[in-house]
């Protein structure tokens, strides 16, 4: 097992450029498999969740393969349509796969997913979903299976209490290839469900009303061979924006689309930084030569501010000034990164879904352990502005996420390596 070495307090320098988005790569590596043929996917990032999800589509019968960023998925032949249980709980978003598989062949199975313990996590809209296109749901064991109704899979009006992500795409991928057009009403507008779409479209798909809280999706017959480029992960970005406001310097970021960070971008600009953005060259440039400055931020679904970063500006809060709030509103258990942020020093209490951040500067560095993804970001981020060593264990739920954290902060001058868990 790897740990995170990190001597804090030098400031970060540099340019990157940022990996693809997870968010938007697994629903589209799942979306690979309604189509009786080959698709392939570029900027795709070499992250823990992208290879289970690969492993997931060759269990299943397709065969994928991967050079560099690129990845070809043959989905002409599908053997199985039960995911096995240790795929699903080690990733709660394979859970999509039941969607893709119920359009394609009509039937899918598979456990109650896992992935990040950040809260109940529930997957009723996922049920809802189904049944309301016509599947027929069974649930044993623990296990869940969705099946094509007498009628078919047909279209549906579809109303989501709350905008899931997961259930959005669920909705999609279910409906692509139904009978009639579906309508999903209250759906999620993040921008990686705008990529599925434009994929799918891309594929022969008809939808429209991307990006609004309105889906429509015509089905069709059948999908056509496709090429797809992934956009840049607007998370990860978010993460090394909040590592330079936190430990200073002059970061420039390339491959992303600021206006996927529109929000986290003014908060950074509010803790003092300053922020310099090019849509058209997908450059987001974040400079800080201050102490942070205190905010108050509510989390949300997108185009709020995302939940995905809460760690790591929990973290940046931490390492500033004044006293700052963070209301926790999309997933009530993500306060688990503040107790190792207080064993650096950090001063954080948490009531409810609210934290309150009293800054402290310098944060200590410290032997901590990453409870979930973005947590395990976050402390690198504090440990970038912490005095003396800081060491993360637990390091699997990061590399989850991001390709490598050492090898991007190292190259903005960040003092970070891997080494193993024993010392060496
Ligand atoms: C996706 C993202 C995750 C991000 C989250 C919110 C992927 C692979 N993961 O997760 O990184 O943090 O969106 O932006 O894209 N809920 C229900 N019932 C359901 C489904 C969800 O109550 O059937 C609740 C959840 O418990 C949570 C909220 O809705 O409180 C948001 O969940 P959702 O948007 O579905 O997130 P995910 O798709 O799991």
């Amino acid at each position: 097992m790897s740990e995170i070495r990190i001597f804090g307090q030098s400031p970060l320098k540099g340019e990157i450029s940022i990996q693809g988005s997870k968010n938007a790569a697994l629903p589209m590596m799942a979306a690979a498999l309604l189509h009786k043929g080959v698709t392939v996917l570029m900027n795709v990032p070499a992250i823990r969740d992208v290879s289970c999800m690969a492993d997931i589509l060759e269990y299943l019968g397709c065969h994928v393969r991967r050079q560099g960023g690129c990845m070809a998925i043959d989905a002409r032949e599908i053997k199985n349509t039960a995911v096995p249980d240790h795929f699903v709980r080690s990733m709660r978003s394979s859970i999509v796969v039941l969607g893709a598989l119920l359009g394609r062949t009509g039937e899918g199975s598979g456990c109650y997913p896992g992935g990040c313990l950040i809260g109940a996590r529930p997957i009723d809209l996922h049920l809802k979903v189904f049944r309301e296109l016509g599947a027929d749901i069974r649930e044993t064991d623990g296990r869940l299976a969705v099946e094509r109704g007498r009628e078919g899979i047909r279209g549906a009006e579809i109303h989501l209490d709350y905008p899931s992500v997961g259930a959005t795409e669920q909705a999609i991928l279910a409906s692509v290839l139904a009978r009639d057009v579906t309508v999903v009403h209250g759906a999620a507008k993040e921008p990686e469900i705008t990529q599925l779409c434009e994929f799918l479209n891309n594929m022969g798909a008809i939808i429209c009303g991307m990006g609004t809280e309105h889906l429509m999706i015509q089905g069709v017959r059948c999908l056509h061979d496709s090429s797809f480029r992934v956009e840049g992960d607007r998370i990860v970005a978010g993460t090394y924006g909040a590592a330079a406001a936190a430990a200073g310097g002059d970061i420039l970021m390339k491959g992303i689309r600021p206006s996927f960070l529109r929000v986290p971008l003014a908060f950074l600009a509010r803790t003092g930084a300053r922020v310099r953005t090019e849509e058209t060259t997908g450059r987001i440039q974040v400079s800080m030569e201050e102490i942070p400055g205190c905010l108050d931020i509510r989390t949300g679904p997108y185009p709020e501010f995302p939940t995905d970063l809460q760690s790591p500006f929990m973290a940046l809060l931490a390492s500033g000034r004044g006293i700052s709030h963070i209301e926790e509103r999309v997933f009530e258990g993500r306060f688990a990164t503040a107790e190792a942020l207080n064993a650096m020093g950090a001063r954080i209490r948490i009531r409810d879904r609210e934290a309150v951040i009293e800054g402290v500067r310098p944060l200590h560095g410290a032997r901590v352990e990453a409870a979930d993804l973005r947590g395990g970001a976050a402390l690198a981020v504090a440990g970038l502005a912490a005095s003396g060593e800081t060491c993360i264990s637990g390091c699997i739920h990061i590399e989850r996420g991001y390709e490598d954290i050492c090898r991007d902060l190292t190259a903005l001058g960040a003092r970070i390596r891997w080494a193993k868990e024993d010392g060496a």
